[in-house]
């Protein structure tokens, strides 16, 4: 079981305060739960986080520990075993029951590791005590380490071509578009409109793509995104930022879609005239993009030009190109 948003609770610390656990996002979290304070094994474990605690908080860490205890058995635990992080007394069983942690009465000893955006990423049941603080460090030195490299799924999204025509089921298609509607805009106007293509209007819209996108004919369903510059903020300095807020969206639709294995690919290259007459697109708004969506297919299907962008590495300017430390980038002046 892993989950998100694992910090959405509040309960009682070993002072009888209410602590809540969202008060920790932006840190690394080691939330574990053991069965009784002041018992041999819990004791020990309590101690080798004790000990290890420098090196989780340099690490950005923060170490709490969870048992059904009341506030003042934890405060004597603490105090005499000298623990420093905080203990919360899960009296009700809440946190144990958000957590799966609890076998018929009994709290199963267990522990959890959430980064600093509250998602669990790690999780250890039926904990044995010894070395296990250690290895929950070593655990999140390389969980810290990975968290500094390029978010996995920005770096494996690719604008790919080769698709395979199997239907794409409704309920992925309104996944992705859910994960676009999450995304900011300005005054939160949501300018962002999606149309799905199937069937006979697939067809239509696929009619309007110049040859150079052929490869667009074996998807299996695209989305038109469509906006009016009334739709959202219009400020001075032709700052009209539909268009922005439409291409975040898509952003976030592409991340979402390569969770999912899909292709999301927008293109430019269609006859929005003929496109906004087939899905019933107002004229005066702009249908800022298709997005062709698909399950990956073969890319020896594709032509020899797309194959070799398709199987090649991305490319990119470099970083200095589009990157200026207090003024624009040299090479764009
Ligand atoms: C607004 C927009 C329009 C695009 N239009 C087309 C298109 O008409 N046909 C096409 O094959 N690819 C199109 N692409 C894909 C880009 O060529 C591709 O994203 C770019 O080469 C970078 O490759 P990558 O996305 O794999 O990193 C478009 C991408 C964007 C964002």
């Amino acid at each position: 079981m892993l989950f998100r948003f694992g910090l959405d609770f509040t309960v009682p610390d070993k002072e009888g305060r209410p602590f809540t656990l969202t008060s920790l996002l932006g840190r690394y979290v080691v939330l574990y739960f053991y069965p009784r304070a002041g018992t041999p094994g819990c004791t020990q474990e309590a101690r080798a986080f004790q000990e290890l605690l420098p090196r989780f908080r340099a690490l950005g860490a923060e170490v709490v520990g969870v048992s059904p205890d009341r506030p003042e058995a934890l405060a004597r635990f603490a105090h005499k075993h000298g623990l420093e992080f905080p203990l919360l007394s899960d009296g009700e069983g809440v946190l144990a029951q958000a957590y799966g942690v609890r076998a018929g009465r009994r709290l199963q000893r267990s522990t959890f590791l959430l980064d600093r955006a509250g998602v669990v990423r790690w999780a250890w049941r039926r904990v044995r005590v010894p070395g296990h603080a250690e290895e929950v460090l070593r655990t999140l030195e390389a969980l810290a380490q990975a968290d500094q490299a390029i978010n996995g799924l920005i770096a494996a999204r690719r604008a790919k071509r080769a698709l395979r025509p199997d239907p794409l089921p409704p309920a992925a298609i309104e996944r992705l578009v859910e994960a676009a509607h999450l995304a900011p805009s300005c005054f939160n106007n949501q300018p962002w409109r999606f149309v799905v293509a199937q069937g006979e209007k697939l067809a239509a819209v696929k009619n309007a793509l110049p040859g150079g996108n052929y490869w667009a004919l074996k998807s299996p369903a695209i989305l038109a995104v469509a906006s009016h510059p009334d739709l959202d903020c219009r400020l001075s300095d032709n700052r009209d930022y539909f268009l922005f807020d439409c291409g975040l969206a898509v952003g976030f639709l592409m991340v979402q879609a390569t969770q999912m294995g899909l292709v999301a690919h927008p293109i430019a290259g269609y006859d929005p005239i003929a496109v906004k007459e087939a899905l019933g697109i107002p004229k005066d708004y702009v249908l800022i993009t298709l997005v062709v969506l698909g399950w990956p297919g073969d890319p020896a299907e594709l032509s020899d030009k797309h194959r070799e962008i398709e199987l090649g590495p991305r490319v990119r300017k470099p970083l200095a190109a589009v990157l200026g430390w207090n003024s624009l980038p040299k090479e764009e002046r």
